[in-house]
């Protein structure tokens, strides 16, 4: 390769609060540290079935005031897997050799995607056919990209959902509720128990941790009998039925999106227990808006990274956030698996300490209602 480079990016899946923040720093780092070329790729590998490739020149000044900004200015897709792209009359085509052409007709050195757990899975094994020089940015707000302990918009994501808490303590109190707050994060708790713990809810629910019902209506009743008159439930939308049931709606292409356990349990609580029950689901509010601090930073370290990674020619690689440090590992092991709330780990066992009750068991030292009318004290 030459020195002087002209490199492509690309966001895609679900949006999130920092992709503009990494956008910027990709471009500032590869413009005034490298003097490189900067192509915006838009709508992920959608814009590369254009024909032309839908695609933007970045600059310094024209990305300065990204920073803050939500969403991504080059737009995204979670959907249209290119190996088993979703055609117009139903059926499926592989059209990963158009995207790989459109590529390579763009003159690029390298390319940076920035993506969930799926898409730099997708990007990868585009990567290796179309011999692409590869490096990925790992962001979701379900923060279970593996290997790396943050990912872009996971901060931010936990922010909303805790300002959401911090506002409903009061109306649930004021009206003696038990208010039921849905919160995403796919098959992983991570939004619900640092949302719920720093939000300061009674009663988190995460996929991890299998529940029980009869566990939750005892809690919220031994709360109910010592004079607090409400609880602040937090339920991750994987959380499953009492028989085992995840709900979600079965979208076209095998494709499912989840949601409703929240209303599901509001129903059961409030027949247990009599309580009056609401439900909030705060959906995609939790991708939205201006991006932390730390979300920006995390952006702006993971985008300066990307671009080192090019100039040293490593490639195939995913940059991560490890102890404190950015570092890098092969995105063949970023994707072998994801990463879910440890239910050994400091945040459960935190959670535990605050007597929040997870809906498995009865918290130590205390006799909870079931107990007591076993040993016929109720
Ligand atoms: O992966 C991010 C995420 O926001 C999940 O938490 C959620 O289940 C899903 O995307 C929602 O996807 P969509 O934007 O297609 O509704």
């Amino acid at each position: 390769m030459t020195s002087s480079k002209k490199i492509g990016i690309l966001t895609s899946g679900g949006d999130c609060s920092g992709l503009n923040a990494a956008i910027r720093a990709v471009t500032h780092c590869a413009e005034s540290v490298y003097g490189w070329e900067v192509i915006g790729i838009c709508r992920a590998t959608r814009g590369l079935l254009n024909q032309p490739p839908d695609v933007m020149k970045l600059t310094t000044s024209q990305v300065d005031n990204w920073l803050t900004m939500g969403g991504t200015m080059l737009g995204t897709t979670n959907k249209g897997n290119p190996f088993s792209f979703p055609m117009e009359d139903g059926t499926r085509c592989d059209r990963s050799q158009e995207i790989i052409d459109n590529y390579h007709s763009l003159g690029l050195d390298a390319l940076i995607g920035i993506g969930g757990d799926g898409s730099l899975a997708i990007l990868h094994k585009l990567a290796k056919q179309g011999n692409i020089n590869f490096v990925g940015i790992p962001k979701t707000i379900d923060n279970d990209v593996s290997v790396t302990e943050k990912s872009i918009g996971f901060e931010s994501a936990v922010n909303i959902a805790t300002e959401a808490l911090d506002r409903l303590h009061f109306t649930a109190a004021s009206h003696e509720r038990v208010m039921i707050v849905e919160v995403m994060g796919r098959d992983a708790g991570h939004i619900a128990i640092n949302a719920g713990i720093a939000g300061g809810a009674h009663v988190v629910l995460i996929p991890e941790i299998d529940y029980d019902l009869k566990m939750v209506c005892d809690f919220i009743c031994d709360r109910q009998n010592s004079g607090n008159n409400y609880t602040l439930v937090v339920v991750s939308e994987a959380v499953c039925t009492e028989s085992g049931q995840t709900l979600q709606k079965e979208l076209q292409f095998g494709e499912c999106r989840l949601g409703g356990i929240g209303q599901y349990l509001a129903d059961k609580v409030a027949a247990k227990t009599g309580s009056e029950t609401r439900v909030t689901v705060l959906g995609h509010i939790q991708r939205g808006g201006t991006a932390s601090p730390l979300d920006r930073l995390l952006a702006s370290a993971f985008g300066v990274a990307a671009v080192n990674l090019i100039a040293e020619e490593k490639f195939d690689r995913m940059v991560t956030w490890e102890q404190g440090q950015v570092s890098s590992v092969p995105i063949s092991e970023a994707i072998k698996t994801y990463r879910t709330v440890n239910p050994e780990g400091t945040l459960v066992k935190t959670a535990r300490g605050l007597g929040i009750c997870l809906g498995d068991r009865p918290l130590s030292g205390k006799v909870n209602r079931l107990e007591r009318q076993l040993q016929g004290m109720a």
